[in-house]
């Protein structure tokens, strides 16, 4: 799935951030940098995605490990996002235009407890620094000194709730391959689609994503998404001690449900920051950028 250069390998040795900032899943550490790629219940469908597109930060590389593979299901789907922008430009090209030209508003819900099984509390996603006793302005104090980290000044503000805070990002849904310049669909907008559909039990999305003018996507556009990820995907059937190697910025992933056990299927995720991919626009939105160290 990834083309590697040993000086990419090096890299990889030298940055290594075990953290997503604003992570949405609780993904608790077993050793520096390994934990289990998701907690969610066995029956939830995870749509293929790339990795923390709906905040700022995402890793460039993705390491999965198979520990323990069920019998039947679980499979792990790869897909290129590559290719999904290049079907989607043919397929719907009024939709890859308009996402082009806006980008995308995401608008992130985090609440001091979980939302949902599998899902991160607000203290995951931006309270490393919070210790016991902090009093309530120094905690909100700590969270948005994470959320700076961003670098991304008015492109992501936030909104304190009774409960949490909610952030919004305008961020590219399209970006490019560092090297190639190839434009790669990098979103999650699939799996938000199939997953108020599929997921009787998770049903609801703590994410809401929007043009980034704020008016809404026609759901006809992200069936057409989910409909060419279905034809361009594969599955991954896991043996025990199978490594898959992502390029987050060219492909995706997600989970099939399975059967039997919730603890049939084990598998370890470790996340790496690289190179960020860059603008398919000349906007100061339209680019992501490396997060700061903290
Ligand atoms: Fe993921």
């Amino acid at each position: 799935m990834m083309r590697m250069t040993l000086a990419d390998s090096l890299m990889l040795l030298v940055i290594n951030h075990d953290e997503i900032i604003g992570i949405v899943v609780d993904r608790p550490l077993l050793a520096p940098n390994v934990a289990p790629a998701n907690e969610s219940p066995k029956e939830v469908l995870i749509y293929n995605h790339n990795e923390s597109p709906q905040v700022p930060h995402a890793p460039e590389y993705i390491f999965f490990y198979g520990h323990k593979a069920p019998k039947q299901g679980g499979e792990t789907p790869i897909s290129s996002s590559v290719e999904l922008f290049h079907r989607a430009q043919q397929e719907i090209p009024d939709f890859v235009n308009q996402l082009a030209e806006k980008g995308i508003l995401s608008k992130v819900t985090y609440k001091t407890d979980k939302q949902y099984t599998g899902g991160s509390t607000l203290k995951q996603a931006f309270g490393k620094e919070i210790q016991d006793g902090d009093n309530e302005a120094t905690k909100r104090a700590k969270i948005e000194a994470q959320i700076a980290r961003y670098g991304r000044g008015k492109h992501t503000t936030w909104e304190w709730t009774d409960d949490g805070v909610v952030l919004t990002h305008r961020l590219p849904a399209i970006r490019t391959q560092p090297g190639t310049d190839l434009p790669t669909l990098f979103t999650g907008l699939a799996a938000y689609y199939k997953n108020v559909r599929v997921n009787a039990a998770a049903g609801r999305n703590v994410t809401q994503q929007l043009f980034g003018d704020g008016t809404p996507i026609p759901e006809e556009y992200l069936a057409a998404l989910a409909r060419i990820t279905d034809e361009i995907r594969v599955l991954h059937r896991w043996q025990r001690g199978d490594v898959l190697v992502y390029d987050n910025i060219i492909a995706q992933h997600g989970r099939e449900p399975w059967q039997g056990e919730q603890a049939d299927r084990v598998v370890m995720a470790s996340l790496f920051d690289g190179q960020v991919p860059g603008a398919y626009i000349s906007e100061d939105w339209a680019q992501v950028v490396q997060a700061l160290e903290g």
